[in-house]
């Protein structure tokens, strides 16, 4: 549980908060770069840490993030001509470039140098593995763009999407490094159980999910490391062998699923960040990605697959039709009755209300990850708050990473698993 004080401090994100202070030392994802593909495309709108931006691509290819809000008289920027290296405000014409200078005021009198005095609020925005990223922190800060996998692949080998979900960006998070709520939450039949009711495992008469007869209790391990921290959790598996899952967690918001057992530069990764839209909303981006070669149809994260609403960016299952819950699904093929993986996350996370009451928990020994992330969070929050400086990785390279499964000998320790995971993925 967290203290009241505790929970607002990690959850409240807009600008001179501890915690939004502490999030702006780093290179955020803001939007997908196919949301502005072309040069002079329509303008798109994005709140991010609380604050209402518009982004857009120039004539050069060159990215804009401003503030939705001209300086003149408060217009939309959503509503400008994207045109000759610059939005134009379509209220009074005035015209910003990329910078936020401001070119062109042809509402004031040719001989008037106002124009040069009037700036909106830009930040610096990069296009880097299929993803807008914004900088918003002080510029005597500005980090490394972090070499995450996605970004060191081809376009070709990786597939990205970002979607809305209604809660705070914490609960996101946490059910990300959440990896005991996968043996419950996710579980189902195999395929052929499905079509074979004979196969199906039952307990005391009732059917159970597949995932639910294994070792649905592992043993967790955190460690802090240069990029934020790693967790593992090991399962009984036969031979005298751990099943090991090993996951990085990338400050301030990136996971890498651990997929199956496999030479790690053939395997296809996928994660999901969480980045806070206000406080009680936050964008999901997913991104999947082979450092060998292309990525293959379906072989992407099928939350990029789910429908989206278009204005809102919510998946059109979603809370107001109660995720699609099918009861009869629920007792006889999967664990929640929801069909969709990514949509039986959401529903959860949602579920704990906007901002999750934190004073009211109860954590057990599989919240260690959880644990960790708030700790490493209040830290930074709290540095920020006295003016020191919080914890941030030192490079771009720090976040060369990749997940790992793996069948290892019991006696071989965490210690010696970990190395597998620093590996860079490409
Ligand atoms: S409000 Fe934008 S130009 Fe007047
Ligand atoms: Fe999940």
């Amino acid at each position: 549980m967290l203290t009241q004080n505790d929970n607002e401090l990690i959850c409240k994100t807009g600008p001179s908060t501890p915690m939004g202070d502490y999030l702006r030392r780093f290179w955020i994802p803001a939007l997908c770069s196919d949301e502005i593909a072309e040069p002079d495309s329509p303008p798109v709108r994005v709140k991010i840490l609380n604050e209402e931006l518009v982004a857009f691509r120039d004539t050069n290819g060159d990215v804009g993030l401003i503030d939705n809000y001209c300086p003149h008289r408060r217009a939309s920027m959503f509503f400008g001509r994207n045109e000759e290296c610059g939005l134009r405000c379509v209220y009074h014409g005035w015209k910003f470039d990329t910078n936020g200078d401001c070119v062109d005021m042809p509402s004031e009198p040719a001989e008037s140098n106002f124009k040069d005095k009037v700036k909106i609020t830009a930040y610096p925005a990069r296009d880097w593995g299929g993803f807008i990223w914004a900088y918003m922190g002080p510029a005597e800060l500005q980090p490394d763009l972090p070499e995450v996998g996605w970004a060191m692949v081809p376009d070709s080998h990786r597939k990205v999407s970002r979607r809305l979900q209604e809660n705070n960006y914490v609960q996101g998070i946490e059910g990300g490094i959440d990896s005991s709520h996968v043996s419950f939450l996710h579980a189902g039949l195999t395929p052929y159980q499905r079509d074979h009711p004979e196969a199906r495992p039952v307990r005391n008469g009732v059917m159970q999910p597949t995932a639910m007869i294994g070792d649905s209790a592992p043993r967790f391990v955190v460690q802090d490391t240069n990029y934020g921290f790693v967790y593992g959790a090991n399962r009984d598996a036969e031979n005298d062998e751990y099943y090991w899952r090993i996951t990085p967690f990338m400050m301030p918001f990136f996971t890498i699923i651990p997929g199956s057992i496999g030479n790690a530069d053939d395997l296809t990764y996928s994660g999901h960040g969480w980045i806070p839209a206000d406080d009680e909303n936050c964008w999901m981006f997913t991104y999947s990605w082979n450092a060998s070669r292309p990525l293959n149809k379906g072989e992407n994260h099928p939350a990029s697959d789910l429908e989206l609403e278009p204005r809102t960016m919510r998946a059109t299952i979603n809370r107001d039709n109660d995720y699609g819950i099918d009861r009869e699904m629920q007792r006889n093929v999967n664990y929640t009755g929801i069909a969709n993986g990514s949509v039986q996350d959401a529903g959860i996370q949602e579920g704990m209300g906007a901002i999750c009451d934190r004073t009211k928990e109860h954590l057990g020994t599989s919240d260690s990850a959880i644990i960790n992330l708030r700790r490493v969070y209040l830290r930074g929050a709290r540095e920020i708050m006295e003016g020191g400086e919080p914890f941030t990785p030192e490079k771009g390279s720090d976040y060369r990473l990749r997940s790992v499964s793996l069948l290892q000998d019991r006696e071989i320790s965490f210690n010696d698993t970990v190395p597998f995971v620093l590996n860079k993925s490409r």
